[in-house]
């Protein structure tokens, strides 16, 4: 009973299968670190506007509810309005824009925010892939598409609350998806 219990609240697999105690040590492990998150500056709310900001929030949520993580969010259509209100308000926001999320939800607190969902890194690729479709859709001002992508790609890595690989989190660097963006 004892080595069963023991077992099953280990989280190292190298060990697992000890049956002694004294044996069984999980050596200190770091598992990722969060990258450094550069907040978009106001030039990205001039440049593309609240008009458009607003547009990319909700095809964003359009393509997350035909994606596979679809189930993460709210069925309820008025709950999924609000939800991209409050999304809205909070990217106008950060871009430069009126305090529109701040004054109505307090402190962003965005990581635990998200504690009730469970993101795994998975999620988080298919979140931001769902991004990279919207930002195209809205032919988002090219001009200011990298710093707006840089942003939400290491942002997103701060909202993973669920690890399902000792791997760190794949990286997507504009680089790596500008010619996406060019006719
Ligand atoms: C709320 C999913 C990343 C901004 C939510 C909700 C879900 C979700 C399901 C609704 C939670 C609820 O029912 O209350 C995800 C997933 C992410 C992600 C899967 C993948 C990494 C982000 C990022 C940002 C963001 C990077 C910011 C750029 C927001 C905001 C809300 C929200 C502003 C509303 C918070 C509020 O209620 O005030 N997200 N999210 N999310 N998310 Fe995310």
């Amino acid at each position: 009973m004892f080595t069963q219990e023991f077992h099953r609240s280990c989280c190292c697999s190298k060990n697992a299968s000890s049956n002694r105690r004294n044996d069984h040590v999980c050596e200190p492990r770091v598992d990722f670190v969060f990258p450094e998150v550069r907040f978009p500056s106001r030039r990205v709310f001039e440049v593309a506007g609240e008009k458009l900001l607003r547009e990319l929030v909700h095809r964003h949520h359009e393509n997350l509810l035909k994606s596979q993580i679809f189930y993460l969010f709210p069925t309820d259509k008025e709950a999924m309005e609000k939800l991209v209100k409050r999304s809205a308000d909070f990217v106008v926001e950060m871009c430069g824009g009126p305090d529109y999320y701040t004054s109505t939800r307090g402190e962003p607190r965005m990581r635990s925010r998200h504690f009730s969902v469970t993101i795994d890194e998975k999620a988080r690729e298919i979140w931001l892939a769902c991004y990279k479709y919207a930002l195209k859709e809205v032919a988002f001002p090219f001009s200011v598409l990298e710093e707006f992508w840089q942003w939400i790609e290491s942002f997103s890595i701060r909202m993973i609350n669920r690890r399902t690989t000792l791997e760190p989190p794949r990286r997507v660097y504009f680089d790596e998806i500008k010619n996406f963006f060019t006719p």
